[in-house]
């Protein structure tokens, strides 16, 4: 871990402006109004989907353009249509919802949102019990200020002893609130041993993904692998890009095949990807270096490559940016 970071390098955050104003129930508001009961169903029982989203500053200094909006409102659709939650909004609108939440906050910054719809309680005539059929809905947008959170100098990652939730019993490929407690637990016993983040495997000893990221291995010989969609992992919209952008712009295959926990410990090279990660290089694992220990040149490249990108450098990706208007 670079001697710059935190105790864990998720805590290098910039300093966060509080939203002026949250999209809630239907309507813009004033964060600070929204109340919810402790009879929420989804404190009880998890029954929440989400989305991370991220907004980044373009290259004249004031606008905002959002990256790949409208993949993440579809996979926000279908959580959402996994815990049987209406969400009431087209895809469309819900677009046109997040890009007016940030004009209206105006925070002139890299941006993060993060929309929520939950669970809320059991609809009259509807029985006592742990359900998703006849149980409300609420839909909320939240969004923050946020640069860079991870160490930019690498991270230790410690192989997680708390197994992936399999897709055979949460669907991994939604983004269920209470999926995250297994991430929680993994990422907590991974710090306490003075990790960074954790490695979460399958059952059989293959590499799922990291608590909030996808996770790519160059092996000894050079080849990039990441593990399928079928290796129970959240099929990342970064990890999606990321897929197209090392062929296109670096030249570099990338296989989707299951990676078993042993290649780690030859790997040349070792990144995450996600939404708030965006390119971490892995420097170490289980305090034991990944190659030489310093960042890799294919890490090195992405990360400069996938900066460009999402500020609107390349006009080969412009369709992966939505503008946002100001008002
Ligand atoms: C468990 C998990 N896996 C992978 C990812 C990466 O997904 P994305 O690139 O869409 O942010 C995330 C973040 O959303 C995540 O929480």
């Amino acid at each position: 871990m670079n001697s710059s970071a935190t105790a864990s390098g998720y805590g290098s955050a910039p300093p966060r402006t509080p939203a002026r104003i949250a999209f809630h129930s239907g309507e813009f508001v004033d964060p600070a109004t929204i109340r919810l009961t402790t009879g929420t169903q989804a404190l009880h029982y998890g029954t929440g989907v989400f989305e991370g989203i991220r907004a980044y500053l373009q290259d004249d200094g004031e606008s905002l353009a959002v990256f790949r909006l409208f993949d993440h409102l579809e996979r926000l659709r279908r959580s959402a249509a996994a815990l049987r939650i209406e969400l009431g909004y087209e895809p469309e609108e819900l677009g046109e919802i997040v890009l007016e939440l940030l004009a209206r906050n105006a925070f002139g910054q890299d941006t993060y949102i993060r929309p929520l719809a939950y669970k809320l309680a059991l609809e009259p005539g509807t029985a006592f019990g742990v359900r998703l059929r006849g149980v409300s809905a609420e839909f909320s947008i939240t969004a923050l200020p946020m640069g860079a959170y991870v160490d930019q100098g690498g991270l230790d990652c410690k192989v997680s002893t708390f197994v992936r939730v399999p897709s055979s019993a949460i669907p991994s490929d939604a983004k269920i609130t209470g999926t995250y407690v297994n991430n929680a637990l993994a990422v907590e016993e991974a710090q306490a041993a003075g990790c960074d983040d954790a490695i979460l495997l399958d059952s059989t000893g293959h590499l799922t993904e990291a608590s909030t990221s996808n996770i790519f291995v160059v092996g000894a010989g050079g080849e990039v692998a990441t593990p399928p969609a079928t290796s129970d992992l959240l099929p990342g919209i970064t990890r999606a890009a990321v897929l197209d952008l090392l062929p296109a712009e670096l030249g570099v295959r990338v296989v989707e095949r299951p990676v078993h926990v042993t290649e780690l410990s030859d790997a040349r090279e070792v990144f995450l990807t996600g939404t708030g990660v965006e390119i971490a290089p892995v420097t170490s694992v289980d305090h034991r270096p990944i190659g030489t220990g310093g960042i890799g040149a294919i890490a090195t490249q992405l990360r400069a490559i996938y900066q460009e990108v999402v500020r609107g450098r390349c006009a080969a990706y412009e369709p992966w940016l939505t503008p946002v208007r100001p008002r």
